[in-house]
């Protein structure tokens, strides 16, 4: 999951909103953590579970990592500021976007987890044209 993170790191791009969609320990915080080392990130990733939102800057891009695992409350979402996180400069990453209903913005691509006998395996849906390009650049330089 690590490894397929960095892989993914290569071909994102400021503006991408990601969701990661799976049951607890299906891998989504992994693979989020293979993301930001891919972009360079060098310190400890964590699950962002208990603050609902990770922040990362490198170099000029931001990163939120939003997990809605622990979200009940839809005022909260206005109220912490949450829409402006989804802007032109930043990628998002978010981990149970089910749970923030209708507020969350669609996503470019949705990636579900699957937790095997052994490992995992993950789907990807395609949700918009910028998404669809993404794959096709992670595709052709994956040789898949
Ligand atoms: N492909 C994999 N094979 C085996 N274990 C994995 C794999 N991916 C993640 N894990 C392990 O599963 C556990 C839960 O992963 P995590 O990424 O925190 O899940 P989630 O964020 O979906 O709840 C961690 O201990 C992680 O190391
Ligand atoms: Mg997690």
């Amino acid at each position: 999951m690590l490894d397929f993170g960095k892989t993914m790191a290569a071909t994102l791009h400021a503006g991408l909103i990601i969701y990661l969609i799976g049951n607890l320990g299906a891998g989504k915080t992994t693979f989020a953590r293979g993301i930001l080392h891919g972009l360079g990130y060098q310190h400890i990733v964590k699950s962002p579970t208990y603050n609902l939102v990770e922040i990362y800057k490198i170099s000029r891009l931001y990163l939120y990592h939003f997990d809605f695992y622990r979200f009940n409350d839809y005022f909260e979402w206005e109220e912490a500021g949450f829409r402006e996180y989804f802007n032109s400069d930043s990628i998002c990453l978010v981990e149970w976007p089910e749970k923030a209903g209708d507020l969350l913005p669609v996503a470019d691509l949705q990636l579900f987890f699957n937790m095997l006998e052994t490992g995992r395996s993950v789907e990807i849906r395609v949700g918009t044209e910028t998404g669809k390009q993404c794959l096709k650049h992670w595709k052709n330089q994956n040789n898949v």
